[in-house]
């Protein structure tokens, strides 16, 4: 299916962020824009903004002065809805209310002709039930783009029940003209990443709820070992904790209170004390200009003589962490195991998580000093790992474990002991959530892995990176965390289980 051609005149409906930003990239790829807002000179006001900000983009040398004159001069203010009666496609970006979104879908239909497409920007709304009651339902389809628009990659094109199949390939290959990673979604609740995406916050909140280890440290850990680009605490302050919460919320009652998506209580007290995060001045952390973010903790060094490390059995996912240990001078041998892999560094066991608490695997396994390892996204680049021990681990075992990590350049934060400690269990999670989206049909592996790294910037998507896990390894994790909470919301997806039974992939 093509792309709009760029002849055709776009309406965007809505001035505020996200509609000015999609007026921008629809006028950036050529089309002459209408952009309306019923707040008396918002879309002018919008105009200027986006003037302004892209002549600052020529004094960096992004854009030429006359590439900026032609954007703005295919932009255009609409005084009523009814200018966009030669409009070829009109997208709504106005307020996430349904009945409001309804009427003006209602008046468009009354404007535009039968053959304009209707697209809506909602972040939370069933497509299906926008385009119900309309004429022709068939045209109206979502275009979720992500804030700020024409800095984010990702759109979801979402099709409702009645949405014509070649309307969503008209938007998604429109989209991709414009410069965007489109994906297909069908009308779920959170579409792919505000679905997917749950757990990443989830998991963090849980944690600390838990008191595994505080916000800086939990937050450290997914970025420094994780390779996200922010924690959870920090992204949510950023976000602002009413927003974030109120998604979490819409979600878990979409799917009639699936305990996986249930919102989490430390944060609602947030948003009842009105600690809202960066907007407030306050959130997990102090968001004031001369506010001290707290440090992560981390074991510290003893300055001792390094303990080598002794590798039992095949050391797998481990092997790079291993190789980095060797190259900074640590002295590594192998021995032959049977069982899995395991590393003797000192006196202390050391083996990646498997979702058991250390306490459980120590005596499921009859393992002395016992350390848990986190997963890492590159274990020959992350600055931390998250650690784990049993109660019977000496200090000294993790000490040595510290001294020894240290000499490659890698902290070690102590979290309690918890289940699947903090980067394995948020990312066993996002697969679990990625996989039950394709078991559900709403989007393919590719269109979930592509959604979340274009759309929330993950380091990878969350079903390639279980795949590079192990799929059995993954599922493993999940079914420890079922056993050990002994909650619903730790249940593997029938998908993941299939794939790790068979021996098959989500990527082909
Ligand atoms: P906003 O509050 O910044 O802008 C909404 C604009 O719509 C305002 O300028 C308002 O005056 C105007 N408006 C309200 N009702 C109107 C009507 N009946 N007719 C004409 N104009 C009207 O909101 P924002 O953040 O731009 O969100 C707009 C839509 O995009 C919502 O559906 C939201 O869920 C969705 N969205 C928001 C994202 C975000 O991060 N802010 C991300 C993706 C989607």
């Amino acid at each position: 299916m093509k792309a709009l051609n760029t002849s055709v005149i776009c309406g965007v409906i809505g001035a505020g962020a996200m509609g000015a930003g999609i007026a921008q990239v629809a006028a950036q790829a050529g089309h002459s824009v209408l952009l309306y807002d019923n707040r008396e000179g918002a879309a002018s006001t919008a105009i200027e903004t986006i003037e302004r900000q892209l002549t600052r983009l020529v004094e960096k040398g992004k854009f030429t002065a006359e590439q900026v004159a032609g954007i703005i001069g295919r932009l255009q203010p609409a005084d009523s809805l009814s200018d966009f009666a030669g409009a070829g496609f009109v997208l709504e970006a106005i307020v996430e209310n349904p009945d409001v979104k309804r009427g003006l879908l209602e008046q468009l239909e009354s404007i535009c002709s039968a053959d304009c497409i209707l697209a809506t920007n909602t972040s939370s709304l069933s497509v299906t039930s926008l385009g119900a009651g309309r004429q022709h339902p068939q045209r109206i389809v979502g275009m979720h783009f992500f804030n700020p628009a024409p800095v984010m990659k990702l759109v979801e094109v979402v099709s409702g029940l009645e949405t014509d199949k070649a309307i969503a390939e008209c938007v998604f290959a429109t989209a991709k003209a414009w410069g965007k990673e489109p994906v297909y979604a069908r009308s779920t609740p959170g579409f792919i990443v505000n679905r997917v995406a749950r757990p990443f916050y989830a998991e963090s909140l849980r944690l600390l709820q838990e008191q595994a280890a505080d916000c800086a440290t939990l937050d450290a850990i997914m970025r420094e070992a994780g390779g996200f680009r922010m924690g959870a605490f920090e992204l949510t302050d950023m976000i602002g904790h009413d927003v974030n919460y109120a998604v979490t919320k819409s979600v878990f009652d979409g799917y009639y209170g699936d305990f996986r998506f249930q919102p989490s209580l430390i944060q609602k007290e947030l948003v009842d004390a009105g600690l809202l995060g960066r907007k407030s001045g306050r959130g997990f952390y102090s968001c004031s200009e001369n506010a001290v973010k707290p440090e992560a903790g981390s074991v510290s060094v003893s300055g001792d003589p390094v303990p080598g490390c002794t590798v039992l059995g095949d050391s797998g996912v481990l092997s790079s962490l291993v190789s980095r240990l060797a190259s900074a001078g640590v002295m590594v041998t192998s021995e032959s195991s049977s069982d899995a892999c395991v590393l003797r560094i000192g006196s202390a066991t050391v083996a990646l998580t498997d979702g058991r608490m250390a306490c459980q695997r120590a005596r499921d396994e009859g393992l002395n000093n016992l350390v848990l390892v986190d997963l890492a996204l590159d274990y020959s680049q992350s600055g931390r790992l998250a650690v784990s021990r049993a109660a019977n681990t000496s200090d000294a075992a993790l000490q040595q474990v510290a001294d020894c990590f240290a000499k490659a350049d890698i902290r070690i934060s102590e979290v309690s002991d918890v289940p699947g400690l903090v980067v394995m269990r948020t990312v066993a999670m996002l697969a679990n959530e990625g996989a039950d989206t394709v078991l559900h049909g709403v989007a393919s592996a590719a269109g979930v892995d592509t959604a979340m790294r274009a759309g929330v910037n993950y380091p990878r998507g969350p079903l390639l990176w279980a795949e590079q896990l192990g799929l059995p390894e993954t599922l493993a994790v999940l079914e420890n965390l079922q056993q050990a909470y002994g909650e619903e919301r730790y249940r593997p997806s029938l998908l993941l289980r299939r794939l790790a039974l068979q021996g098959g992939r989500f990527h082909g």
